[in-house]
């Protein structure tokens, strides 16, 4: 049961004698942050007695503890300092109530009775080029939110909305005319194909970094001249001056080491000589490749054939990824499969009088946006956000979805405020949108993580250095094991994967998903805190219990043996397993995986004081014991459970 629902049910229509909208202000009916307080408090008394002549906070506060009804769940409320409500459930209620999880397979968590059908819309990697640590965010939070929103009972589609019709594109058909090493090709396409982007990217890269250089340096020039002036005419003891002083001379030094950084640049270009001949020889490489991708637009054929021969190599690519991350799709429906419905979505929002030409293109002007949305372009290309609008309409007429959720870098946000703007207005009013967006993974000097080179860090290559760094830990730990080490080199091995991708998984989810977060090795893979590991050791723990009492947890379970909480520590662990299901219906609302990362960490450092202060198998009486065993049991499958909606594994030991 979802004990924080069930109370705030019964408030509602209590409260609807003070307010006609009673949902506006239920939420302030929330798990206590402090056991002293009770176990839920209400603080919702404040407010309405605000908009009541007359009433003080505390005088409501009492009316309502009056009318409202929970005789049956909780002891007497109370009423504290200004008007808080405080709620303790009895404890023969939270007794039954854990009990009923001893032999519920969904641990209390009723399927919706509203069910929708949602379509989660993540990962989506620009194919063609390999997967790198930008991808992690998406496809790990995109993942969680699938799982969480399938296990409550909707109907999910995972939709891997790749960009397989983009300008990488061109870049590569560029690079195989051009550049192709044939022998590779046939060996690894993939990686020669990787090459070619990463080629064609330098090159242009080169042309636009020279021809900016002049204009930097114009701007340095006049920024130094300004601070010149200022510093030969102006009164050099006003402070207003020498904060403009101050400020010129800063600008002046990023100016200089951005300079610096693109002349670095240039003349590394410059000193390979096949690079720099290939960089002479085509000075206009950039437009060129764009070129190639209008024409596969345009329906080339021969750009056609090399799209269709590059793009299985590219899926196999990200395939890798996925399975090793235990990633899963209900279908890849990637930009391509729009590009014909495209002119239709352009003609439509003309006929609806929605899109008007502008300066050549044709756009969409939303009301309270200052920028317009753009469907073509003057030089008549389709747009992503063209693409948006194509799949939106699809999802909508042909999935039938009630709900998409995008699972997209908060750097898109104003992309996705003007498509959900511009989509309200084209009709689609009861499909629900939601831009889960997220920050940036950074590197320990708070700037997007990068390799030494400056390229973006590979996917794959990160999966690798944390299975090996959890190896390391696993056989450090194993080793010093009092008994001496248990764990064969197999298990070392299987144990070191789930740690080292559980331990990456987690790093991301944890963190509020709007705000970047600094990777850090260390403390992703620590035992302690707030990490997989710390769960996963409890989860371990627990298994350690039942293997050395020799207990069989089903047999345990089907017994019926009576649970009861007489401890502090007893309770407040049963407490925080009852609310798995309040965690979750949270999370399947707005989409944040975090909410179940701060549960389980909770969850786990309550075990942990329970365990330090209670017997379990060496209880007195055998009551005791049984009853321990089973709070034992439940946390560990919540733990398990949990972690699994997470889309990370556990191990019975470690
Ligand atoms: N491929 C895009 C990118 O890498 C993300 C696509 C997200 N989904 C969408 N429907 N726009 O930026």
């Amino acid at each position: 049961m979802n004990i924080l629902a069930e109370l705030r049910k019964r408030f509602e229509p209590v409260l609807a004698e003070w307010t006609e909208d009673p949902s506006s202000v239920i939420e302030m009916l929330k798990a206590s942050q402090d056991a002293k307080f009770g176990d839920y408090q209400a603080n919702f008394a404040m407010p309405l007695a605000n908009r009541i002549k007359g009433t003080s906070p505390r005088d409501l506060a009492a009316q309502i503890v009056e009318k409202v009804d929970l005789s049956d769940l909780c002891e007497p409320l109370e009423v504290a300092g200004p008007g808080f409500i405080n709620i303790k459930l009895k404890q023969d209620c939270l007794e039954a109530q854990t009990q009923q999880l001893v032999t519920d397979d969904r641990l209390g968590v009723s399927v919706t009775e509203t069910p929708q059908k949602v379509v989660v819309d993540f990962s989506a990697p620009n194919v063609a080029k390999p997967m790198h640590v930008g991808h992690l965010r998406s496809t790990v939070i995109g993942d969680a939110n699938y799982r969480i929103l399938k296990f409550l009972g909707h109907d999910v589609v995972g939709d891997n909305h790749i960009g397989d019709w983009g300008t990488q594109f061109g870049m590569i058909t560029f690079g195989y005319k051009h550049f192709l090493n044939e022998a590779a090709f046939e060996k690894e396409p993939v990686h020669e194909l990787a090459r070619l982007y990463r080629l064609v990217n330098q090159l242009s890269d080169y042309h636009s970094t020279k021809q900016a250089v002049p204009l930097r340096q114009n701007d340095l020039e006049q920024l130094e001249a300004k601070l010149q002036t200022l510093e030969s005419t102006a009164d050099q003891t006003d402070k207003k001056i020498q904060k403009q002083e101050k400020k010129l001379k800063s600008d002046i030094a990023v100016r200089k080491s951005e300079l610096t950084s693109m002349q670095e640049k240039l003349t590394a270009l410059e000193q390979d000589e096949d690079l720099h001949s290939k960089a002479v020889a085509f000075p206009d490489i950039a437009r060129q490749a764009r070129e190639e991708t209008a024409n596969l637009h345009a329906g080339d054929a021969e750009n056609l054939a090399l799209w269709k021969q590059f793009l299985p190599a590219c899926l196999e690519a990200i395939q890798v990824v996925y399975d090793r991350l235990d990633i899963h799709f209900d279908m890849s429906l990637g930009e391509s499969f729009y590009h014909p419905m495209l002119a239709d979505v352009v003609e439509d929002l003309k006929q609806k009088g929605l899109a008007k030409e502008s300066q050549g293109a044709i756009c969409v002007f939303v009301k309270g946006f200052k920028a317009p949305f753009i469907v073509k372009k003057q030089d008549g290309a389709f747009t992503y956000a063209t693409t948006d609008l194509a799949t939106i309409k699809y999802r909508a007429e042909e999935l039938k979805a009630d709900r998409v959720l995008y699972v997209v870098d908060s750097r898109q946000s104003e992309h996705f405020q003007l498509l959900f703007a511009t989509v309200k207005e084209w009709g689609f009013q009861n499909l629900e949108l939601q831009h889960v967006s997220f920050g940036s993974v950074l590197g320990k000097d708070g700037k997007p993580l990068k390799t030494r080179a400056g390229d973006n860090v590979g996917l794959e290559s990160l999966l690798d250095e944390s299975i090996q760094r959890a190896y390391t830990i696993i056989a450090e730990n194993d080793e010093a094991k009092p008994d001496g080490p248990e764990l064969s080199e197999a298990e070392r091995k299987q144990i070191a994967e789930i740690i080292g991708l559980g331990g990456i998984k987690y790093a991301d989810l944890k963190h509020n998903r709007d705000s970047d977060y600094m990777f850090d090795w260390d403390k992703m893979l620590a035992n302690r805190g707030d990490t997989a590991t710390y769960m996963q050791y409890a989860y371990a723990r627990v298994s350690g219990i039942f293997r050395k009492g020799q207990i069989d947890r089903k047999s345990l379970r089907a017994n019926q043996s009576a649970l009861r909480l007489q401890e502090e520590t007893e309770r407040a662990l049963a407490l925080q397993i009852n609310r798995y299901s309040e965690i979750l219906e949270s999370v399947g609302i707005e989409a944040r995986p975090n909410y179940l990362t701060n549960y389980l960490f909770e969850l786990s450092n309550l075990f942990s004081s329970f365990y330090n202060q209670c017997h379990v198998l060496k209880a007195e009486e055998e009551q005791v014991k049984t009853s321990r065993l089973l709070l034992c049991d439940l946390t560990a499958r919540v733990i398990e459970h949990g972690l699994s909606l997470l889309g990370i594994r556990t191990c019975e030991r470690m």
